[in-house]
């Protein structure tokens, strides 16, 4: 087991604990006298080593409640229901609120934990690559609210984050990829050699998954299963090294004042992306919306926030290039070397809305202040830097 810790000045607040089975977190909980657990039902029905989980959780003698997630459920009346709950299971100040599922169920267990009786102790159990890369680090806590995505919420660090790569095995394939993107993510901001080790690893992956598949015609799901199990080493390597970069610039701001900042890069356009992919999903249901309807539909199958962060990657390329060079309509090495690697790690990155259509987006979005928002622009794998642009100028630099 390792343990990287994130720090407030000199006093470490939060710990991520990395263990090659779940049964390492029977220790974490111990010090617990009393823990209430949010399990997403899917975990529990579909990952071999939720049986185990379970019954740590039994013996630990803790409380359970399962719950869906979708981001159509991740809102205040989900958060209301999990403090319900703990109320009438007379959760007390010194109560723990474990979290296991992905970033969904994280960010809103951490959240009902943080109001719950003003904020009580959480931790939480990541049970997907992205969660245990990102969303369950750093102590971002949020729902959705007006169609606008993490809206409302707090940063408040978890106790512990116990990172397990057993409970990936059940994950479906895109849903693997969508932790992929974030991972590289991770490493096109801080790279220590991590992101060829990455892109290497997720194509070797993908190519012996597309033989056994189309070649032999094997089954998908235990050709995948198959080989997260063979390769499961350099995956805990690369994970841990995500995590601890995660946790270093969590370190250094926590609050996002300044270079936690660059953790958002290719966000503000996947923001925008997944806000267009939702309103194409609801035109679907009523195409009255916007003028859209059902033929109009760019992702029939929606996005996932990866998959949004990685067609974000490959925009923030090239405007970094744009405002860099300010000279190029050409696609430039950096964009072209990020968007062949996301391909052929069989995550898609190609974007079908004009910047206009992304501006229209990004000037509600969250992140907006002012006229100005904060853009984290690649100049090359391992240096990123933050820029405020106005829409306008982007709207330009991208034509
Ligand atoms: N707090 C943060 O800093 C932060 C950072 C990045 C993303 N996020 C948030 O995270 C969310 C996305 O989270 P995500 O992609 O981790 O997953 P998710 O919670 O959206 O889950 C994706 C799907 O996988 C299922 N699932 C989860 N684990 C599984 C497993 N082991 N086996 C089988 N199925 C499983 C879930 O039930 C769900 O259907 C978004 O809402 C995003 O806003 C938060």
């Amino acid at each position: 087991m390792e343990q990287i810790n994130i720090y407030s000045g000199k006093k470490a607040v939060s710990r991520i604990v990395t263990g090659d089975t779940i049964t390492g977190l029977e220790a974490c909980l111990q010090p617990y006298r009393s823990v209430f657990a949010i399990v997403d039902r899917n975990v529990a029905e579909k990952c071999p080593a939720a049986a185990t989980l379970m019954e740590i959780l039994k013996r630990s003698k803790v409380k359970v409640r399962f719950i869906d997630s979708s981001e159509q459920t991740k809102t205040l009346e989900s958060v209301m229901d999990i403090c319900a709950w703990l109320l009438d299971n007379n959760a007390d100040r010194d109560a723990l609120l474990l979290a296991a599922g992905g970033g969904i169920t994280t960010d809103m267990a951490g959240f009902a934990a943080c109001i719950y009786k003003r904020g009580v102790r959480f931790a939480y159990v990541p049970t997907t690559l992205l969660s245990q890369v990102d969303a369950a680090i750093g102590g971002k806590t949020g729902v959705n609210f007006d169609r606008y995505k993490n809206i409302l919420g707090i940063i408040r660090q978890p106790a512990f984050t116990y990172i397990c790569p057993q409970m990936l095995e059940s994950l479906p394939k895109r849903d693997f990829l969508s932790g992929v993107a974030e991972m590289l993510k991770t490493f096109v901001i801080e790279d220590n050699g991590n992101y060829q080790k990455a892109a290497d690893l997720f194509f070797d992956i993908q190519s012996e998954f597309h033989v056994e598949v189309m070649m032999y015609g094997k089954d998908e799901e235990s050709v995948w299963k198959g080989l997260l199990q063979k390769h499961r080493k350099s995956l805990n390597q690369l994970i841990a090294a995500a995590a601890r970069v995660k946790a270093g610039v969590v370190s250094r701001d926590q609050f996002e004042k300044d270079e936690r900042r660059k953790l958002n890069l290719g966000h503000t356009f996947a923001h925008a992306i997944e806000t267009l992919a939702q309103k194409e999903v609801l035109a679907r249901q009523d195409s009255s919306i916007d003028g859209l309807s059902a033929e109009d539909l760019h992702f029939p199958d929606g996005v996932t926030h990866g998959e949004a962060v990685a067609i974000g990657m490959v925009l923030a390329a090239r405007l970094a290039d744009r405002y860099y060079r300010n000279d190029s309509n050409e696609t430039t090495a950096l964009e072209a070397k990020i968007s062949n690697d996301l391909w052929d790690c069989d995550i898609p990155c190609y974007c079908p809305y004009s910047i206009e259509e992304l501006a229209a987006i990004m000037k509600k979005d969250k992140k907006a202040e002012g006229d100005r928002i904060h853009f984290v622009l690649p100049r090359s794998i391992g240096e990123v830097e933050t820029v405020e642009l106005t829409l306008e100028d982007v709207c330009i630099l991208m034509k």
